[in-house]
Parts: C-alpha cells; structure tokens; sequence
C-alpha cells in the first residue's frame, strides 16, 4: 500500500506534458499542447493537454483525465501502479509497507509476471557483468560483436547460465512462484513436473513496453551453436503481458528521438536495433521479423507519421515491405523503403558509419514506396497479363491512402513510370475505392443488424428487426398471405405432368410461382409465415389472419397485428369487398415487382463484382449473366407495363 503523503508527493512532482509527452508528440498551441490522440485512430491532433488544469482530454473521442488516469488507461495499470510509474520517473521512493514476495506476487497476476520478467532481466544482466560464466561467454560474445558497456547497459543486455535449472533455482530461491515463470514464458514444464529454463545457454535481449516494463526476453544462441538444428532465436510465448502483434523491440529506448526527429525506423532485428543505437541512431525499432501489424503501426503514428523500412535486399525483406506497405499507407503514413544491399543488415553498416554518415546514406538510397513497388513488381515483367496485375495491384495500394492529393501524386507517379495513362489509372482506382467503401458499407450494415437483431425488444405492433430485411414488396406479399393467405385466386387450372385439375389459394400460389425461380423471401420471418400458410391454408376453416395474429411466437404474432392494420393496406373503403379477380392481379402484379426488385438487385452486384475482376473467364461468365438479367428485366418491365395499363 502506498501511503497519502506519498501519492500527494507524486502527484505534486508529476508533469502531465511531460509525462504524456513520453507517449505522445505534443506541440504548443497557445496555453495547452495538442498531439494525436492515442486512444482512438487519430489523423488530425485532437488530443489536447492543459498544464495549467492537469488534464488531457480528446475532443474526438472524448477521453479525458488525470495524468495518472492517462497512465493507466495507457498502459492498461491499476492506479497504484500508475502511481509507481510516476514514482520511479520523479525519483520518489515509495513509503510502503514491505509487502512479501508471497504478497506481491497475489497483487494480481499481471503485476506479478511483471515483477518476475522485471527480476529476470536484472538476473541475466547481472549474471552476464558479474558472474564467471557470464563474463566468459555472454559478455565475451556482446565484445566480440562490438558492442560497447553502455549500449549494453541500455538495452538491459544479460545470459542466461547454461544449466538446464540455472536460472528457475534462482528465481524460486528468491521467492517467485513456479505459476509466473511459467505464465511469463521464462521456464516451462517437464512432464515429471521439472521447470526447465527457456533461455539456458543465451545472450538475453529484453523487450520492453512504450513504458518501459519488461513484457518479454528473446534469446540468442551463441554463434558457435547456431549450426545444426538449434533455433538461433528463442522468444517468450505470448502471454497475458506480452501479445507479439502489439510489441515493438526498442520502442521505449526510441521514443524521445523518434519524435524528435519525426521519423522512424523500422528494422528487422534486435541486433540492428541495437548497433544503430551504438552508432548513434536512436529512432529505431524492429518487430523482429515478423509481419507489421495494424496495433504496432498504431503505435508508432503516434510519435510520427513518417517510417523507412530498411529491410534485407532478400526475397524475405521484399515481401515484409510489400506486406507492410499497404497497411502503413492505410494507416496515413508516409512510408519509404530501403532494401539493403546484398544480404547487409542495418547491424553491420551501423558499424561502418557514423550517425551521420548512416542517415545520409538512409537519405540518399530510400525511395517512396510507390517507386519501390512500380520497381519490384514490374522489373523483368514484360507479359501484358502479368503487368496489368502488376499495375492493378499497384493502384489498389495507392487507393488504400487516405489523402486525396497524395493519391493524386502518385497516380501521376505511376502513369509516368509505367506508361499507363492517368485516366485509366484513375478510373481503376476509384473501383477499387468505390469497392472498399461498397464493402464498408455492407459490414456495417450487417453488424448494424445483427447488433439490432440481438437488442431487438419485440414491442406489439413493431416486429423486431430481423438480421435480413424485408423489402417493401416483400413485406406486402407477406401482408397479403396474412390477410389472404386461404382465399383461391386460381380455380381448375390443369397441372402439367399429371392433367390434374387444381386450385391455388393466394399462400400456394405465392409459393409456386417463387418456386418456379428457386426465388425466396429474404427474411426469415417472411420464409417462416408463407411456410406455415402453405402448409395449414388448405384445411377446412383456415383463416390466415386469425391462424397468423394468434401465433404462439410472439414475433409472428406482432407482425401480423401489424400487418393487418398496416398502412400499405387498402383504404376502408375499398377494403369493404375485393373481387376475387382483383385479389388476383394485385398478387401476380406484387410478385413482378418482387421479381424486378431482385433482378435490380443482382444487375448491382454482378456490376460491382465485374469491375473487380480480373480473370478473364470470370469476366465472361459474369457479363453472360449480365446478359440474362437485363433481357428479364425487359420481359418483367413489358409485364408490369400492360398490368399497369390493364
Ligand atoms: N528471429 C527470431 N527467431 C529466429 C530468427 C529470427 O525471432 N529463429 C527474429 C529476431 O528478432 C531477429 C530477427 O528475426 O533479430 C532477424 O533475424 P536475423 O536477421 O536472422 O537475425 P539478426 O537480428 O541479424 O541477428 P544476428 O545478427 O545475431 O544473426
Ligand atoms: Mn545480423
């Protein structure tokens, strides 16, 4: 427990610019300072902080608080957690009462593993500076690479002894809880029961947070081991603390300089991360080796809009900027591309270079993205098939950026490097946007309905919304089974295959001739009313309406009253009597436009979906049904035209 004198004491020293300029890139503006919120997807700053009230608060998004709410809404802590973090930043020791490791570790569980991943890292740092073994091997290998005392202290480097239990006999020896070393990934269990340490044998690279809280090791053999089938690297298991997709190895260490140089790099490799610091480059991080995800890139816009990728020159590195690229620009970055020469990494010139000379070299190399994918896609490409899909995929890149004048540019870039014309280019790319936006559009629709469908409280009079929504025809059809469901429009007409003489009622008919089509009402409720229409509308002294407004389930039920008051029912009037004959045409007239409304409805999508194909097969296939739905829709128009006249 901390005690109140010393949380006034923290919350007296704490800067909330300050602190919050550690996550955020702040800039002045008047008396408040204003920087991209990092709670919600921001691309204009709508985050702003007030030194002189001591709150920060998002006009966009609305969160608002202290700087030990922002801590912990951050960094996902608990307030007294928050409060250690202030406490360790202002140098204010804690008056708390000694808790036990046992105690400690029960606080909770996160707080527990990060207290063993916290004493894990000083462990193997501590072994690798002052044990004999460490010294020897770990310590040995970090000089023999180069790397100096204070880079190695930066970066909390250590090893880990190479005993199979070296390293859990300590941390049980020091109290901590065989449950965290497990759930920390540290150790792992032998089916007797034996804890087995992961690292055993390793140079040890801990990760930490953007706050600096060790959520992960990895661990890399020695060289002289690296042959065979050892894996070089060993990473902790993801975990409660530690979800690989969100880390960034170095992101704590780059942070300040990433802002202040507003730009970032990004590399593939703890070492390079490592070297580049050494040689004086400290906007750097790695996601070590795996592919970019949307939660790190979020991240990192946070501190800047502007990335380099350095990647290896190999096929690997080529295809991790491909793959990163699309989501960067979707994410309003601006993202240029290095890939280093034959089989270099970033590690091995940051030895060669001075900072400067490093940076200059990043400066003079790097090309736009654009220009490295018009390159990587079309170099040696001379297949016209091969290249339009090279280009079509290039464009699909560009509609992805957000900013319409940077869209533009390199539109132009891309006509004038591949020789395709603008317009066309443009053309091709408002498709693919036209497409995104379209399939947005439909997402949310769905989410919108099946969220409605969940909440949905069925109220008389109102059915609930049901996840697919009836169209208005469909819903008048469903009306008239309701109301008429029983009642024959079509007396002793011959059946075709037997000679039989046969009667339709209104559910029947409805039925049959959606049947003919393989047509089905889109919502499910609609399905379930003709359904049960056509199974009980041919017994004696079935009435619809009376069967339907009485239903057990209370969806139906509420329907039907609903339909059978509706206004899409006929005026008092004219309701007083309706011939059979005209009961007639107003069925076959409603399912015309039922049938017109779903031939619109596929004409739609057959044209959305031709725009974005690209197989030329499929092309024909969907023209072809293109085809057939215009010369119904003719046939249907004609037939609804004479009802109408009729
Ligand atoms: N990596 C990994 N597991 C592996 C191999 C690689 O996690 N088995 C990750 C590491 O984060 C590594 C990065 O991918 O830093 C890049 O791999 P590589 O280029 O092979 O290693 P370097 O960082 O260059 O390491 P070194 O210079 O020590 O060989
Ligand atoms: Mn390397």
């Amino acid at each position: 427990m901390i005690d109140r004198s010393t949380i006034d004491r923290i919350l007296d020293a704490a800067n909330i610019v300050d602190v919050i300029s550690e996550y955020v890139t702040l800039r002045k503006a008047g008396t408040s300072f204003k920087g991209l919120c990092p709670f919600h997807d921001d691309r204009t700053p709508s985050f702003s902080v007030s030194p002189a009230k001591g709150v920060y608060k998002c006009f966009s998004c609305g969160e608002a608080g202290n700087v030990v709410n922002f801590i912990m809404k951050h960094d996902q802590l608990s307030w007294a957690e928050a409060l250690r973090v202030l406490a360790k930043k202002y140098n204010i020791e804690i008056q708390e009462r000694e808790l036990t490791t046992e105690e400690r570790q029960l606080e909770n569980e996160r707080e527990a593993m990060f207290l063993v991943n916290e004493w894990a890292a000083k462990h193997f740092h501590d072994i690798l500076k002052n044990n004999v073994d460490g010294q020897a091997i770990g310590l040995q290998y970090f000089r023999s690479r180069g790397f100096r005392d204070d880079i190695i202290e930066k970066f909390q480097l250590g090893f880990c002894l190479s005993g199979r239990q070296d390293f859990s006999n300590a941390a049980l020896a020091a109290g901590y809880k065989r449950e965290f070393l497990l759930k920390t990934g540290l150790c792992y269990e032998r089916e007797n029961g034996d804890l087995l340490d992961r690292f055993n044998g390793r140079v040890i690279f801990p990760w930490t947070n953007v706050s600096g809280k060790v959520i992960a090791f990895g661990g890399r053999l020695l060289d002289s081991r690296t042959k065979g089938v050892a894996q070089k690297y060993v990473n902790s298991p993801g975990s409660e603390i530690y979800q690989k997709d969100h880390a960034l190895y170095g992101i704590f260490q780059a942070k300040k300089a990433i802002g202040k140089f507003d730009l970032v790099y990004m590399v593939e490799g703890y070492t390079d991360v490592v070297s580049m610091h050494q040689c004086g480059i400290e906007n750097v991080v790695a996601n070590s080796g795996t592919a970019l995800s949307v939660h790190q890139i979020k991240i990192l816009h946070r501190f800047t809009q502007n990335i380099v990728l350095l990647y290896d020159g190999d096929e690997a590195g080529q295809h991790a900027a491909l793959r990163g690229t699309d989501m960067l620009l979707a994410e309003g970055m601006n993202v240029k591309v290095l890939l280093l020469p034959d089989g270099k990494d970033p590690d091995e010139l940051a030895r060669s270079f001075t900072a400067e000379e490093f940076r200059k070299y990043i400066e003079d190399n790097q090309t736009d993205f654009i220009v490295f994918k018009i390159n990587l896609l079309l170099r040696g490409v001379t297949d016209p098939v091969k290249r339009s899909e090279a280009v079509n995929s290039i464009v699909q890149s560009i509609a992805v950026i957000k900013d319409p004048i940077l869209r533009d540019t390199y539109l132009r870039e891309c006509a004038h490097r591949t020789g395709v014309k603008e317009e066309t280019l443009i053309t091709q790319m408002n498709r693919f946007i036209y497409n995104d936006k379209e399939q947005q559009r439909r997402e949310q629709e769905r989410a919108a309905q099946s969220a409605e469908a969940i909440t949905a409280t069925p109220e008389p009079l109102r059915p609930a919304t049901p996840m697919q929504q009836a169209s208005k025809v469909e819903t008048m059809l469903v009306q008239a089974i309701v109301r008429d469901g029983e009642k024959i429009i079509f007396r002793d007409i011959e059946n075709e295959e037997t000679g039989e003489k046969i009667s339709l009622n209104v559910a029947q008919y409805i039925a049959y001739d959606l049947g003919l089509d393989d047509l089905s009402f889109a919502n499910p409720l609609s399905v379930q009313i003709l359904a049960e229409a056509v199974e009980h509308s041919g017994e004696e002294g079935f009435k619809a309406e009376e069967y339907f407004t009485h239903h057990t389930d209370a969806l139906i039920s509420t329907l039907a009253v609903k339909l059978s008051v509706d206004q899409f029912h006929l005026s008092e009037s004219m309701q007083v009597k309706e011939r059979e004959t005209d009961l007639k045409d107003r069925i076959v007239h409603l399912i015309l436009d039922y049938r017109m409304d779903y031939v619109d409805h596929r004409l739609k999508e057959l044209q959305a979906a031709l725009s974005s194909e690209n197989d030329l097969t499929k092309m024909m296939e969907k023209m072809g049904e293109i085809k057939q739905m215009q010369d119904m829709r003719n046939i249907l128009a004609r037939k609804l035209g004479n009802d109408i006249v009729v």
